[in-house]
């Protein structure tokens, strides 16, 4: 699988920014996590585009602003946990191993980081990287909040 990961530069100069455009932002991904909110400097987010043969197959949001304490028994990751905080294969291209493969060139870009994500539904795929799932402290905030998961 040829997949080619590139970085989505902020416009120099520029404060607020929208990484993807409002023409593309639906075509096969959820324009609410893409579109509808603009990007300023701070919290640092990254944003990554994945194409195959020229056509985008996937998107993906990073952020180190991560924070992990209050889930049970998480290892003490510190400043090297990197937060994978969206990520979408277009809904044409899902099944194919597109979304595991861009883990693995996440790992590959960020070698020192461990990344975390916290599942959106999505516990099955996350599961299937062989990720191991933390809940949050407290049992009652345990039903409400998105399960946890870390790269091993
Ligand atoms: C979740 C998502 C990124 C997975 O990408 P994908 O390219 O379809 O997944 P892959 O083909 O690489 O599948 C890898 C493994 O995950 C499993 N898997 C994928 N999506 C799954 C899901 N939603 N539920 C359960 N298992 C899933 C696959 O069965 C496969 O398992 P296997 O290796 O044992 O066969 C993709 O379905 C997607 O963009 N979904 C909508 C957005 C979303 O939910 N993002 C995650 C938010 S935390």
């Amino acid at each position: 699988m040829g997949l080619i990961m590139v970085e989505v530069q902020r416009p120099v100069g520029e404060r607020r920014w929208f990484p993807f455009t409002f023409e593309e932002a639906g075509l096969g991904f959820n324009e609410r996590w893409w579109y509808n909110n603009p990007v300023y400097p701070r919290p640092e987010r990254t944003f990554l585009r994945v194409t195959e043969s020229n056509s985008e197959v996937a998107r993906v949001s990073l952020g180190d602003d991560v924070d992990i304490r209050n889930y049970a028994e998480v290892p003490p990751l510190g400043a090297i946990a990197l937060e994978i905080r969206f990520i979408e294969v277009h809904s044409d291209h899902r099944g194919r191993g597109i979304g595991r493969t861009v883990v693995d060139l996440l790992h590959d870009r960020y070698p020192e980081r461990r990344l975390v994500a916290f599942s959106e539904g999505a516990d099955g795929f996350w599961s299937s990287l062989d990720w191991p799932r933390y809940l949050h402290i407290d049992p009652e905030e345990a039903s409400r909040r998105r399960p946890l998961f870390i790269q091993p």
